[in-house]
């Protein structure tokens, strides 16, 4: 490659996030309104083979080296298998992971797996299918447990688990959503909420924070500290009752790791972010469509990330929240 993804803080973007559509069929409170939201039309989609194209420019032209699906829903994306092939076949091969909620996974997990997909991740807030349905506004918990079953089964290994707490909602469950996690092999982290919602309801106030979750944790677990390297990951584990069996703690608000940032975004629209919290992003679609060539869009591409912020500003008095929700720039 001739030239990577760096930023001024020297940084440099190995990661890249795709999110493959705004739409989804759960409607977490936490994220969407009930009736959803003013979802992208279809020609602001990239088609198939434009998103392929820049992931290939990604990978041959700027170092990426791992990719990711996400999206509002990736699985709903119909092209999925066909993408996730085509992305396998690149030379140097990237490694190809998913982010889902899990519904329909126990039937495509098969499929996809043999197009090279190598890992899921798969969000499970809650282990009480009543909780889920007021949760989630719909009744499918059944499809999400089918999902990651079918996921590790598929050898999509290993399963990983992202649950959010909510105060009064979901919040004493930490303790037995490890159980379920250990029980099944699956690796579990907690996240701590973002202001990155549809309806801007995010309130530090109330939010369950990395400190409360461990303690929680550790009132029926031994939790000690994990040899692994962290690298640039998000998550920060901890091994269980001694290990190997590990768990996580994404804790974006009170221990931020953007300094460690390796990640660059493409919305399903074709814009480059630098950053989940940018204000600004990088419209290599109307470039690509003006018939730009790869160095072209590489060239782009560099310099949406150059401009890359230091860190979140969650803390900053005059934070503002990004205008597009987490689940239009993929999680
Ligand atoms: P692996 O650890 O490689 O499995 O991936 P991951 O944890 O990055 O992926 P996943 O899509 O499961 O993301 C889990 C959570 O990490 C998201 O819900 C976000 O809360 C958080 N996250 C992901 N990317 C970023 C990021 O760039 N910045 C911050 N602050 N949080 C992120
Ligand atoms: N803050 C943190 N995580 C969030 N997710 C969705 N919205 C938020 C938010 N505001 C999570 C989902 C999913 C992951 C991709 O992002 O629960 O597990
Ligand atoms: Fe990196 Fe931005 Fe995420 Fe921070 S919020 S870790 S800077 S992408």
């Amino acid at each position: 490659t001739d030239g990577v993804l760096v930023d001024r803080y020297g940084r440099v973007a190995r990661d890249l996030r795709v999110s493959l559509t705004d739409k989804c069929n759960l409607r977490c409170t936490y994220c969407m309104p009930a009736e959803g939201l003013p979802w992208l039309a279809g020609p602001q989609l990239l088609d198939d083979d434009e998103i392929v194209r820049l992931i290939r420019v990604a990978v041959h032209r700027l170092g990426v080296t791992e990719v990711r699906f996400t999206g509002g829903e990736p699985l709903i994306r119909p092209g999925l298998a066909r993408i996730v092939g085509a992305v396998a076949a690149l030379e140097p091969r990237p490694r190809i992971s998913l982010t889902t909620n899990g519904i329909g996974l126990d039937r495509l997990a098969p499929t996809l797996r043999a197009a090279g997909l190598d890992r899921v991740n798969v969000s499970l807030d809650t282990l009480d299918p009543a909780r889920f349905a007021a949760l989630t506004r719909r009744d499918r918990h059944a499809d999400v447990l089918a999902g990651m079953a079918g996921a590790a089964a598929a050898g999509l290994a290993p399963v990983k688990l992202n649950a959010v707490l909510m105060r009064g909602v979901n919040d004493d469950e930490a303790p037995a959503l490890l159980r379920f996690a250990l029980a099944h092999g699956y690796e579990l982290r907690f996240i701590e909420q973002m202001p990155l919602d549809a309806q801007h309801g995010w309130d530090r106030s109330t939010m369950v924070v990395a400190d409360e979750i461990l303690a929680a944790l550790r009132a029926e677990f031994t939790l000690t500290a994990d040899p692994g390297e962290r690298g640039a990951a998000p998550a920060e584990t901890w091994l269980v009752d001694g290990g190997p069996a590990r768990v996580g703690v994404i804790a974006s608000v009170t221990r931020p790791f953007c300094g460690d940032c390796d990640r660059t975004r493409l919305t399903a629209d074709g814009q480059v972010r630098n950053c989940l919290f940018a204000t600004e992003e990088s419209d290599l679609r109307a470039a690509l469509r003006a018939g730009a060539d790869d160095e072209e869009l590489a060239r782009r591409w560099r310099a949406a990330m150059w401009g890359k912020r230091a860190g979140h500003g969650i803390d900053d008095p005059t934070f503002l929240q990004p205008a597009r929700p987490m689940s239009a720039i993929g999680g």
